[in-house]
């Protein structure tokens, strides 16, 4: 599944189903309130044992809760599926900006141009600290680790600009590490990535 619809898929399953468990929950406990008040039930019943009653509240949220897992697996596997074609450029975090390098050895410092239309893989390191890589627009958000290599990738299906944060806490200008992913036309792309480094 594409990951962006999959991610948005689990997000509103979620928020759909706690929405309609805290208004449902919200009017049983007003409704409860005004029928048992003190002054029509003035003796409270004291109710203890009732096996169908704890089967069902233990069965139900298993399975809501299981078919939440379930949603959230399926955009996971989404996120993680790489296409074989894809485009891979590499992507090093240090305090405080991103740096990308491309297949020629160009190097952008918070800019990340890619061609319409294709899949972009980004293996991600850090030159310094603990950094978090995340691309709201798709859906990205993967940790940026020294000594390691991480990745994510996107299917860059819209022309324009997307915003790119740093979303670990790595310092004191950890707020200011940010850049910009450009999606161009591929002709674009193309003398762009022919263009000296800056
Ligand atoms: Cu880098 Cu926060």
């Amino acid at each position: 599944m594409d990951p962006v619809r999959g991610v948005d898929l689990a997000f509103w399953y979620i928020i759909g189903v706690s929405f309609l468990f805290l208004v449902g929950i919200g009017v049983v406990m007003v409704y409860f309130v005004i029928k048992y008040r003190r002054s029509k039930n003035p003796i409270p019943t004291d109710i203890r044992d009732n096996l169908n009653l704890e089967v069902v509240w233990t069965a139900i949220p298993t399975v809501i809760a299981l078919t939440m897992f379930w949603v959230g697996w399926e955009a996971y596997l989404g996120l993680r599926a790489l296409p074989e074609d894809a485009l891979e450029i590499e992507v090093g975090g240090q305090q405080y900006s991103w740096i990308f390098l491309y297949p020629n050895d160009k190097e952008t410092e918070g800019e990340l141009v890619v061609p319409y239309g294709s899949a972009v893989k980004l293996n991600i390191t850090s030159w310094d600290v603990l950094h978090s890589f995340y691309i709201p627009s798709y859906r990205i958000k993967v940790d940026s680790v020294p000594g390691m290599t991480t990745y994510a990738w996107f299917n860059a299906d819209r022309l324009g600009e997307f915003d790119i944060l740093c979303t670990e806490y790595c310092g004191i200008d950890h707020a200011y590490m940010l850049a910009k992913l450009k999606i161009v036309p591929e002709e674009e792309y193309l003398a762009w990535l022919e263009e000296d480094s800056y």
